[in-house]
């Protein structure tokens, strides 16, 4: 396994694999990395013959007052997990050289970025757009792949690869969870033990929407009642949204049919954590 931090030497790598017929994987990571970004490593890997796991903190997707310098960082761990799972390169460039002075282009993806996270975390979607953007004009991947727990970012980068006409091949890997159901997230870490408990309300709602459609249900607006209210019950825990959508356009759907996406975002404590499902199909 090479550590690649120069973006050209980056760009000469996937020149290189790509003109010697190799295809390129791209899994792109903020680090420290869980078994849910571990599960999209694994996928690729079975895919691609060049493995490439981007490891950046990117300042761009953060707001002000979020938590770009709080956010968790462990190199080492992160490398020996690569090497386990045989990747082949880590990109792991700095901000100074992929944001060089003076930075002026931005891509922003419009409309579905305009609703769920994208209303909380202005600019947060153009931040991620941008870098993803630039990392694929870096790495020069053949295709890259991205988990459903960041569901609405998936639908951005795939819309902006369409757009854009980005060559590469966009696939989306399951949601990986702890054993209670709490999805895995590098912001876990976050949370006192105390939290940690209270975070269960957000998978457990999900199943409360789920069991409503079962027994017939299928209002949106009485759905969203109801967990609102579940969740509600517990104390120190604030809901963001609760969004019942169209799973392609992120459109409100007037009923629960094929294909809803249903996905909230909740602080517990101090600590922002999302989540969802898709029901209906
Ligand atoms: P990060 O939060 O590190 O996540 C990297 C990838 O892992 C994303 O595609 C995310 O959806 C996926 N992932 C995180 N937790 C997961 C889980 N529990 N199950 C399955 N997949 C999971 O998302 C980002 O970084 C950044 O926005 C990035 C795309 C790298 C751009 O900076």
């Amino acid at each position: 396994m090479r550590i690649i931090k120069d973006i050209r030497e980056m760009q000469k790598f996937g020149n290189e694999n790509r003109q010697s017929g190799k295809t390129i994987g791209f899994v792109p990571t903020m680090g420290y990395l869980h078994e849910g970004h571990v599960s999209l490593i694994k996928l690729m890997r079975q895919k691609c013959d060049v493995l490439v796991v981007s490891i950046f903190v990117n300042p761009a997707q953060f707001g002000p007052n979020e938590d770009f310098e709080a956010y968790p960082r462990d190199f080492q761990r992160d490398e020996e997990l690569c090497k386990e799972e045989k990747v082949d390169i880590i990109f792991y460039p700095d901000a100074e050289q992929m944001y060089r002075k003076p930075y002026l282009t931005h891509i922003n993806v419009e409309k579905i970025t305009e609703t769920m996270c994208g209303i909380s975390r202005p600019g947060h979607f153009q931040g991620v757009a941008t870098v993803v953007g630039k990392l694929f004009n870096i790495v020069k991947p053949h295709y890259a792949i991205f988990g459903k727990k960041d569901y609405q970012q998936a639908v951005v980068i795939k819309q902006m690869v369409k757009d854009l006409n980005f060559d590469v091949e966009i696939l989306t890997g399951p949601i990986v969870r702890e054993k209670d159901g709490l999805a895995m997230s590098s912001r876990n870490k976050y949370l006192s033990e105390k939290d940690r408990k209270k975070a269960l309300i957000l998978n457990k709602s999900l199943h409360v929407a789920r069991n409503l459609y079962e027994e017939g249900i299928s209002s949106p607006g009485m759905v969203k009642m109801q967990m609102e209210q579940y969740i509600r019950n517990e104390e120190g825990v604030v809901i963001d949204y609760i969004a019942i959508v169209d799973a392609e356009d992120l459109k409100p759907v007037k009923e629960i049919d094929k294909n809803t996406l249903i996905a909230l975002a909740v602080y517990v404590g101090d600590t922002r954590l999302i989540d969802n499902i898709i029901i209906g199909r």
